[in-house]
């Protein structure tokens, strides 16, 4: 630190403060000691946080006299403050704050798109997405009928951007994949004749191969011609290692070289075979890996088997405590990154490279050199793509957890709520859109198409449209899905009906959306489905939480919208029905901590082409 005598400037001094020369005289400010003997102070050591921190790295310049600030990192605005003295560092506090488009309104969105500001992530910070009702790049926005995420005509949007700006090839039917396989301009899911063959659709045994002659082997309804197993009755198709050759006539269905009648887990690949608990079933596929169980029943639906299922769970978030990576904090998706068996919610050092994760600049991937060359506060190592998973953080539904990137049901768990019931038949559910839509075709029994990625807070929205007039039941969704027995439903029905079996409990359902906690003492059967159906609350099995008091049912051949907002934390659940732009329904705040957290799903009871279209989740949790 300089120290500087300034008899000279006493003068000076004395005269800048309207005082005698040769009184006594202060020091100025910036500057301490008796008047004669003057020194520099340090305005930014003397005062903590004078200036904006970024990863605690001191951004404040002490000169002699006074100090400033340097500017505001990039990307982030405010102000630069200077002067003299430790009133002045006091009073003058730097403040910066992340440049925001959204509030700042120097986005450049459409009049019908939302500016969603993306919170420290690096360039772009804001993306813009078109509000319900209207489709296109976000830049620019046209109607969407159908709301399926593609406008009713062509958009003319900027040179590079193509998403969603090309007239929807079925303006009238929810296809958000616009598969298009005769590449005639309209979409399949509305095209009589997909294939030209003359052979319509709805009656032709291979609707996307030109077989005008429909020979069909083994009568399974599917033609030889496009069949996976040209001699083996198997209308479903499953081809589980998607090789072309159906698992009903393949010798190694997983593809993982061992013969089906060797491999201990025959539908997933696993070619170490290792079976720790010797029942036969792989550890890979085997629902209790360290107990022998090898009839594997898993009667609640949860993907634990019976014989290591206590249901013990302490924290409510569908872990039980042994098998639970953090027993006593909720953290119902077991998110665990560096895989250290303690899951990353009560994991003090989440990516294990020595640093705290409150002092980490990435804390999801391992940098303990926390290189930040840019000095925004997040380090180089995870710079666009905070949980290093390769989808950057733009693109990814759940930046910061690497298991799930994408919305995605291709795979799922089929769940019958009434496994016995034999008034109607199991749900069927054909997948398109890479696993963002989804069709459910029979006139089934209640079922839930249930998604594997687990989230804690979580935003779920999808496109319901029921493709017919026949019927005018139940269709819609699950969250917080934890088993067969407990989890959330949002269910709709078109009109107010009782069920026609009337024991064990009369089930009276009154038309319109209703929000219920499943937390049931039987689990699936007869008990759960009257009590699922009727509007109302049920001891040991329903309660309704929320039921729209206009009682509307939904109509045949229209498309709704709903936006799910669920935040197990504070226990949080909105759930909002658009039809077209308009807002249909709105439960508005609902509290409910039964559950925190599970698995989101796709609910049917009783009633058939039901299109879910669109499909996107995204994780809240920061
Ligand atoms: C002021 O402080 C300086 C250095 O500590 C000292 O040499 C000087 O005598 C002091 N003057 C008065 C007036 O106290
Ligand atoms: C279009 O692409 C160019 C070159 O890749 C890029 O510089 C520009 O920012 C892009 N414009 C938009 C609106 O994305
Ligand atoms: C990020 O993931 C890639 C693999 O995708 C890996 O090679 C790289 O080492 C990871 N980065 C860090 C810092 O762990
Ligand atoms: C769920 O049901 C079980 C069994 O009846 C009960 O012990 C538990 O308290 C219920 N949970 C809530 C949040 O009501």
């Amino acid at each position: 630190m300089a120290v500087c005598l300034i008899h000279a400037l006493g003068e000076w001094i004395a005269t800048a403060l309207q005082m005698d020369p040769g009184s006594v005289v202060q020091c100025p400010a910036g500057f301490r000691g008796n008047g004669t003997h003057c020194e520099d102070i340090n305005e930014c050591d003397m005062v903590s946080d004078v200036c904006y921190k970024v990863s605690g790295t001191q951004r404040c310049i002490n000169t002699d006299p006074g100090f400033h600030c340097l500017p505001c990192p990039k990307r982030y605005k405010g102000t630069q403050p200077f002067g003299m003295g430790v009133e002045a560092a006091k009073k003058n506090k730097q403040v910066c704050e992340p440049e925001n488009p959204c509030k700042d309104k120097t986005h450049n969105c459409h009049k019908y798109a939302e500016c969603i500001y993306i919170s420290h992530f690096s360039d772009p910070m804001y993306k813009c997405e078109c509000r319900t009702g209207y489709a296109g790049d976000g830049f620019i926005c046209g109607e969407d009928s159908d709301l399926d995420g593609w406008p009713n005509q062509n958009l003319v949007c900027g040179a590079n951007a193509t998403y969603h700006c090309k007239k929807d090839n079925c303006p009238s039917l929810p296809n958000s994949g616009q598969e298009d396989f005769d590449r005639d301009g309209q979409g399949d899911a509305c095209d009589k004749d997909d294939d030209n063959d003359g052979i319509l659709d709805e009656r032709d045994n291979c609707p996307l191969l030109y077989n005008p002659r429909q020979f069909d082997f083994d009568k399974d309804e599917v033609g030889d011609r496009c069949d996976n197993c040209p001699y083996e009755h198997n209308p479903a198709q499953i081809d589980t290692d998607h090789n072309g050759e159906g698992d009903a006539c393949a010798v190694d269905i997983d593809g993982d070289e061992i013969m089906n009648e060797n491999d201990n887990c025959p539908y997933v690949y696993n070619t170490d075979q290792k079976d720790t608990d010797m029942d036969g079933v792989g550890d890979q596929c085997d629902n209790c890996p360290l107990l022998h169980n090898p009839d594997q029943i898993d009667v609640d639906n949860d993907l634990v088997g019976d014989h290591c299922d206590n249901n013990q769970d302490i924290d409510e978030d569908g872990h039980q405590n042994n098998l639970d990576n953090c027993p006593y904090v909720a953290n119902a998706n077991q998110a665990d990154h560096d895989k250290d068996g303690k899951g990353d919610a009560c994991d003090y050092d989440d990516d294990d490279d020595g640093i705290p994760d409150d002092k980490d600049n990435c804390r999801l991937t391992p940098n303990a050199d926390q290189l930040d060359s840019d000095g925004d506060g997040r380090g180089d190592a995870c710079k666009d793509d905070f949980d290093n998973d390769s989808i950057p953080d733009i693109l990814d539904v759940c930046p910061e957890n690497s298991a799930i990137s994408a919305t995605d049901f291709r795979k799922f768990q089929m769940v019958h709520l009434d496994p016995k019931g034999t008034t109607q038949i199991d749900p069927n559910w054909v997948v398109r859109h890479q696993g963002k839509e989804l069709v459910q075709t029979a006139n089934s029994d209640p079922g839930i198409a249930v998604g594997f990625d687990e989230f804690n807070a979580v935003d779920f929205s999808g496109t319901m449209y029921v493709n017919t007039d026949r019927d005018d039941d139940y269709a819609g969704f699950v969250f917080g899905y934890q088993s067969s027995g407990r989890f959330y439903v949002v269910m709709w029905k078109q009109i107010t009906q009782t069920y026609w079996e009337d024991k064990p409990s009369k089930a009276f359902g009154i038309s319109g959306v209703s929000l219920k906690v499943v937390n049931s003492t039987t689990g699936t059967g007869e008990n759960l489905r009257n009590a699922l159906w009727h509007t109302g609350n049920t001891p040991g099995q329903v309660r309704t939480l929320w039921h729209d008091p206009k009682n509307i049912g939904w109509k045949d051949y229209t498309a709704y919208r709903w936006h799910l907002i669920h935040r197990p934390k504070t226990g949080f659940i909105r759930v909002v029905v658009y039809e077209g732009k308009q807002i249909m329904a709105d439960s508005g705040p609902v509290y409910d901590k039964t559950f925190a957290g599970g698995r989101l799903g796709l609910f049917v009871f009783s009633q058939e082409l039901v299109f879910f279209s669109d499909l996107k989740y995204e994780c809240r949790d920061n």
